[in-house]
C-alpha cells in the first residue's frame, strides 16, 4: 500500500500528519532552525540548518528506495510544521520498519504529543503488516532513551556511526508492533 505525497495519513487531536514533498523543503529548514539542539545532537557542529530537509525527503540506507520512505510532517493546528517523522518499510528486513527519525518543535515537547504520534504510527504501521519497528537513537540522547523505552522498546545491539561530523554510540532498539 501506497500514499501519495502530500496525503494525511494520521491525525492526533489538532496535529495532521501528512506525507512530505519537496515543496515542503522551505518549511523544513524552518523547522531545523528550530531544531538546531537535535541536529548538533547527531551531527556535530555547527549544526546544518538545512538537514532536516534530506533526512525526511532523501536519505536512504543501503539497498532501499525512495518508494520505501515515508518522509512525514506533523502540523498543528494552525497548518505550521512542528515535528517530522521518517519511516523506511522492510528495512533491514522484510514486515520490520525503520524509524529513521522523529524529531519536534521545542515548544510541542514535553506534553505526550510524541507518544500520541507513535500510537498512532503504530496503527499505520500495523495497516501494512509491520510485525517490527527498529531505531537507533544515540548515547547522547538520555531523554531519547527514556523516551523509547517507556514506549516498550527493547535492545538489540549497540553500534558506532559517524554522521557529519560526530561519532556516536547508538543503541538499536525495536519493538513488536502485533503483541500490543
Ligand atoms: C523524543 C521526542 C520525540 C519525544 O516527544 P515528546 O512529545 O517530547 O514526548 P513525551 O511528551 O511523550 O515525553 C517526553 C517527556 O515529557 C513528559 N510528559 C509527557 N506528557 C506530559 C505532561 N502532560 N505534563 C508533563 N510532562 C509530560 C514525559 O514524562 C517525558 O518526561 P522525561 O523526559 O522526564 O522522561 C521529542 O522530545 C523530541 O523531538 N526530541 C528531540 C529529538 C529526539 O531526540 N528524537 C528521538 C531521536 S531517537
Amino acid at each position: 500500500m501506497t500514499a501519495p505525497r502530500g496525503e494525511i495519513l494520521f491525525e492526533i487531536g489538532e496535529y495532521r500528519v501528512r506525507r512530505l514533498s519537496e515543496e515542503d523543503a522551505p518549511m523544513l529548514r524552518e523547522l531545523g532552525e528550530r531544531c538546531l539542539d537535535h541536529i548538533e545532537l547527531h551531527y556535530g557542529s555547527p549544526p546544518d540548518p538545512s538537514q532536516l530537509i534530506p533526512d525526511l525527503l532523501s536519505d536512504l540506507p543501503p539497498g532501499k528506495t525512495l518508494a520505501d520512505k515515508f518522509g512525514m510532517g506533523v502540523f498543528d493546528g494552525a497548518g505550521r510544521l512542528v515535528g517530522g517523522i521518517d519511516v523506511i518499510r522492510d528495512y533491514p528486513e522484510p514486515r520490520e520498519w525503520y524509524l529513521g527519525l522523529l524529531v519536534l518543535d521545542p515548544g510541542h515537547r514535553n506534553h505526550g504529543l510524541g507518544a500520541g504520534l507513535m500510537n498512532a504510527l503504530t496503527q499505520w504501521l500495523r495497516l501494512r503488516e509491520a510485525a517490527y519497528l527498529r531505531l537507533a537513537v544515540s548515547e547522547h540522547n538520555a531523554a531519547g532513551q527514556r523516551f523509547w523505552t517507556r514506549l516498550g522498546f527493547q535492545p538489540v545491539k549497540q553500534v558506532i556511526a559517524e554522521f557529519g561530523n560526530k561519532q556516536s554510540v547508538f543503541h538499536v532498539l525495536r519493538r513488536a508492533l502485533e503483541t500490543r
